[in-house]
């Protein structure tokens, strides 16, 4: 077997007392579209963190096509190929929809260093992957919620990654949004480009990868195929202690 595009090996981050990454190891391979889903406080943001290198690790190992990244510093991550989103949406907003895909580009990794000419072309293609298109010259203010995530996609794709980061880029959009969301994953994927997509609503990411990872309390709780992940009470639990949570907090008026 070839090596796996991304190894972690005991992933570990703590924030004072919290370990909010604990001991996580699992691969993602070349070209391979892997779920990480889990409860709120799971661990999953924190996780990505570490991969992009935004947060240093307490403990275990990172390589990236066999690179260890563990010392490496963001941008040199990026220059390998690895291209994420923020949970938080942060484009320039005084600027196209274009010109923020083509900044994009313009930072891509070392594989497809461009000039600012070329960064337009790649964003025009990034744009169309995304379904973008026929918004491009709109400013971003003018842009609506589910366009401006589509946004953060084609930011992260005109990198030129291996491997994607996707981090609940399909909150707040209602069911159709989601769906075609989805369609554009696929998509991606479908490019040759490597993903990890994290989601809380599990049913937004088992229709789609076919592997999903399981983060609970910062650990692994299980990783399978869709219907092992559904039919696990194990994660039926993690997601229903949740719910009773917020409810127990809504009743009492908090
Ligand atoms: N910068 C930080 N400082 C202190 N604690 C943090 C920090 N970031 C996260 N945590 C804690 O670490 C744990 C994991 O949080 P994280 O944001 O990674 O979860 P998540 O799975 O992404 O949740 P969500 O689904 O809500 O996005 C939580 O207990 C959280 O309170
Ligand atoms: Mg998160």
């Amino acid at each position: 077997m070839s090596t796996p595009l991304l190894e972690l090996q005991d992933v570990t981050k703590r924030f004072g007392g919290v370990v909010a990454v604990n001991g996580v190891s699992f691969d993602v391979g070349e070209g391979e579209l892997v779920g990480l889903i889990g409860p709120n406080g799971a661990g999953k943001t924190t996780l990505l963190n570490c991969l992009s290198r935004m947060y240093r690790l307490d403990a275990g190992s990172i390589r990236f096509g066999g690179v260890d990244i563990a010392k490496l510093g963001r941008h040199e991550v990026a220059r390998l190929g690895m291209g994420r989103t923020f949970q938080v949406v942060r484009p320039f907003r005084s600027m196209t929809a274009r010109e923020n895909v083509a900044i994009g580009a313009l930072f891509g990794s070392e594989r497809a260093r461009l000039a600012p000419a070329e960064a337009f072309t790649v964003a025009d293609e990034v744009i169309d992957l995304v379904g973008l298109g026929g918004r491009a010259k709109l400013l971003v203010d003018e842009l609506t919620v589910p366009d401006r995530r589509r946004l953060e996609v084609a930011r992260a794709l005109a990198t030129r990654p291996r491997l994607l980061l996707l981090d609940e880029v399909m909150a707040g959009l209602n069911p159709s949004e989601v769906a075609e969301e989805l369609e554009v994953v696929k998509r991606i994927n479908a490019s040759g480009i490597a993903i990890l997509v994290i989601e809380h609503v599990m049913q937004v990411i088992v229709g789609i990868c076919p592997r999903v990872v399981v983060l609970h309390f910062g650990r692994v709780l299980l990783e399978g195929d869709p219907a092992t992940v559904l039919g696990d009470p194990r994660v039926v639990e993690a997601y229903l202690g949740e719910r009773y949570a917020r409810r127990l907090q809504e009743a009492r008026g908090g």
